[in-house]
């Protein structure tokens, strides 16, 4: 199977399976995820108001999905910003070590699960945005 992504947007459209019974949605590793799946983490029962995320990484690559819910994802790499609404789970989103992210409007039932390409290093973590502006601004040629 062809992977299916959009550089532009990162959006993976998943495929929905389904019958009388209810619905199914499958994610292979290195087919519809673009990379081997070291780590599965879910962010769930998020607080009104609170904004998470707000870093970047130097290695890892993320997969995101709201299984249930809803929430907003803010991607800086760099040469723009946008703002990805997840509410649907056959709507997944690329993340790459260079995505500057924010993620809020969590609903009350969002469940985002994300698929990381490694396992957790908090050493793998840039959190200050200017050093993030340093770090990736010379690769860009900006
Ligand atoms: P953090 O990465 O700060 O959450 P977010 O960026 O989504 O707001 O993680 C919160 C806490 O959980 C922090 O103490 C690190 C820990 N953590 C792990 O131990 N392993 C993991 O895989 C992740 C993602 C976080």
């Amino acid at each position: 199977m062809k992977l299916q992504c959009n550089s532009q947007s990162r959006i993976i459209p998943l495929k929905q399976l389904g019958d009388e019974r209810g619905l199914l949605t499958v994610l292979e590793e290195n087919i519809t995820i673009p990379f081997e799946i070291k780590r599965v983490y879910y962010i769930y029962g998020t607080e009104e108001g609170v904004s998470r995320g707000m870093h970047a990484h130097y290695k890892t690559r993320q997969v995101l999905i709201a299984v249930s819910g809803s929430c907003t994802i803010l991607l800086d790499d760099l040469s723009r910003k946008t703002e990805v609404i997840l509410d649907d789970p056959n709507k997944a989103l690329l993340l790459e070590p260079n995505d500057w992210h924010e993620m809020y409007n969590f609903s009350p039932d969002c469940v985002l699960l994300v698929l990381a390409s490694h396992f957790y290093d908090s050493e793998d973590y840039i959190r200050d945005y200017d050093s993030f502006v340093s770090i990736y601004r010379e690769g860009l040629g900006l």
